[in-house]
């Protein structure tokens, strides 16, 4: 698939804002079974080789997992302060955890491990996000390693159908609306602010 013409336009944001550490945090959106938002912010980590899927990390116990499983739909929202830009990326989230039996995810998942910094893989050995913690307990645990996988450890690709993208700077401002059609080509609209 072809570059999206959203993608170009990111990437000038990143590299204009990249003297900010925090311009890869995204907040990501989904819906919990029961139809309530829930929003939470997570890493951006690159785009999937030469697709337009957005790559996060995450823990299979987290509450997310359970919002995908009911249905795939989510938003991203990323604010670029520096340049004063805002996309907000509509689309779907697909999982890639050890149960996943295509093996370039699974190789997608492995390499994104051995990427991972020891505190950040540390991380997937805690006790289960989000129950009552125990505050006797240690959150010091063995070290997973850099070749064994934990189980808890998924990527979540992002697959966007829309991206409407808002720029503060000029005068009027402006805003571009980019649109996926059924043959996957993009259209891109200039609408009103
Ligand atoms: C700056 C920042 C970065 C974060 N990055 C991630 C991330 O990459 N992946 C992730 O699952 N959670 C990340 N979190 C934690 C989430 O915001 C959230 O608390 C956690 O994933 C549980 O969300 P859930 O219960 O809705 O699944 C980050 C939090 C902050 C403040």
């Amino acid at each position: 698939m072809p570059l999206a013409p959203w993608r170009s336009p990111i990437a000038r944001a990143l590299y204009r804002n990249r003297s900010l550490a925090y311009c890869k945090f995204v907040q990501l959106a989904t819906v919990r079974p029961d139809g309530h938002p829930a929003n939470r912010t997570v890493v951006f980590r690159g785009f999937w080789e030469e697709t337009n899927q957005l790559k996060f990390i995450t823990d299979f116990r987290s509450q997310k997992i359970v919002d995908l499983y009911e249905q795939p739909w989510c938003e991203v929202c990323w604010y670029f302060p520096k340049t004063r830009e805002q996309f907000r990326l509509h689309g779907r989230l697909a999982l890639v955890s050890e149960h996943t039996q295509d093996d370039r995810l699974q190789q997608l998942r492995s390499q994104t491990w051995q990427d991972l910094s020891l505190a950040a893989r540390a991380q997937f050995s805690w006790a289960d996000p989000g129950e009552v913690r125990d505050l006797n307990a240690s959150f010091q645990m063995e070290l997973p390693s850099e070749t064994e996988v934990l189980p808890e450890f998924c990527i979540l690709l992002m697959d966007p159908i829309s991206v409407d993208h808002l720029e503060l700077r000029g005068d009027p401002q402006n805003r571009t609306d980019y649109k996926r059609q059924p043959d996957d080509r993009w259209v891109t609209i200039a609408v009103n602010p």
